[in-house]
């Protein structure tokens, strides 16, 4: 029977036979399964590993910097790349949700292309793709779409001439997590929330800019930091917050206010496939909700969504 050590010794040494002193390149999302992917190849090949971290705009409040410097802290040779004002150019006027995820991919291929290009011969690309992935390869709404479910968009980009090497893609999630515990990943990493591509695009209602960006993390920093204070952050599959554009009345001492109206989402749910809305505590949610109206200007309503999937989908584009 498995055990994640026969998998990483196994997998390591592999490695090492296949990729020779070849370099690779891995483009690092921040999610478990990037993660994992990289610190196996790491293991195996050391500092021919060149990963690439793309800061899109759209990721949570201080997300970029606390990842980089786990990557950093992890051994990896990780690169950092602040591209948010390009991707914040292709998304600008945006409404349509799917307008918004193409617009996202092609800016993440041109960055990470670009990036690539750096690495001198360079003759490998390593995803994080895992076993439920190569089933639903077809679904461009793949949870760890970040490279994959773009490379129809245009003509391919040079670094997908690369070789391919997916040390994962046998696993299912709950493994990659043993793995990733068994090669003593930051348990911030491995027990993060699954968290889409297209960040916080898809979170905001209509058109993106960076205002409602700002808005939105303040948001989702108090609804999440909320959840791992009071245990809850483990009990729920995925949780986040929706900015609409929806403006109400609202009132703030003498002052009628007409701001947004943000959404709470927290699910429950085994792979995404299919979700039930978290029965997160009154209590819990009155004072989340007090947190954000007092804190975060612009918005002065908050709602809680208790749709399953399906028919809802998890997120709201
Ligand atoms: P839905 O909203 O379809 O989401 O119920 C199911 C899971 O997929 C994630 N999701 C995405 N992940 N790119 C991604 O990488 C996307 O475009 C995308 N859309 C949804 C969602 O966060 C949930 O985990």
């Amino acid at each position: 029977d498995w055990t994640s050590e026969q998998f990483i010794d196994a997998t390591v040494a592999e490695l090492k036979e296949q990729l020779g002193n070849d370099k690779v390149v891995l483009g690092l999302s921040g999610g478990v399964d990037s993660s994992v992917a990289a610190m196996l190849i790491h293991h195996a090949i050391g500092k021919n590993l060149y990963c690439i971290f793309v800061d899109n705009g759209l990721l949570r409040k201080d997300e970029f910097q606390t990842v980089l410097d786990s990557y950093q802290h992890m051994g990896l040779n990780v690169k950092g790349v602040d591209a948010k004002d390009r991707f914040y150019t292709a998304l600008a006027g945006l409404t349509d949700p799917e307008q918004k995820r193409k617009a996202i991919g092609r800016v993440f291929i041109e960055v990470f292309d670009e990036e690539a290009h750096q690495i001198e011969d360079v003759k490998w690309l390593a995803q994080g793709t895992i076993y439920p992935d190569v089933i639903e390869s077809m679904s461009v709404k793949g949870p760890s779409a970040t490279i994959k479910s773009h490379h129809n968009v245009g003509g391919l980009p040079d670094f997908m001439k690369l070789k391919v090497v997916e040390p994962l893609k046998a696993l299912f999630k709950d493994e990659v997590r043993l793995v990733g515990r068994a090669m003593h990943i930051d348990e911030t990493i491995l027990g993060r929330h699954p968290f889409p591509g297209p960040g916080l695009a898809i979170r905001i209602l209509g058109d993106i800019t960076p205002e409602k960006v700002n808005v939105l993390q303040q948001v989702d920093h108090i609804f999440i930091s909320n959840l791992k204070k009071s245990g809850l952050y483990d009990e729920v599959w995925q949780a986040g917050a929706i900015l609409t554009p929806v403006q109400s009345v609202g009132v703030m001492g003498d002052e009628r206010t007409y701001e947004n109206v943000v959404a709470l989402r927290a699910v429950t749910s085994i792979d995404g496939m299919t979700a039930d809305w978290s029965r997160l505590p009154y209590e819990f949610l009155a004072d989340v909700s007090n947190e954000i109206i007092n804190k975060v200007k612009g918005v002065n309503r908050v709602v809680y969504d208790i749709s399953s999937k399906p028919p809802a989908t998890i997120e709201w584009e």
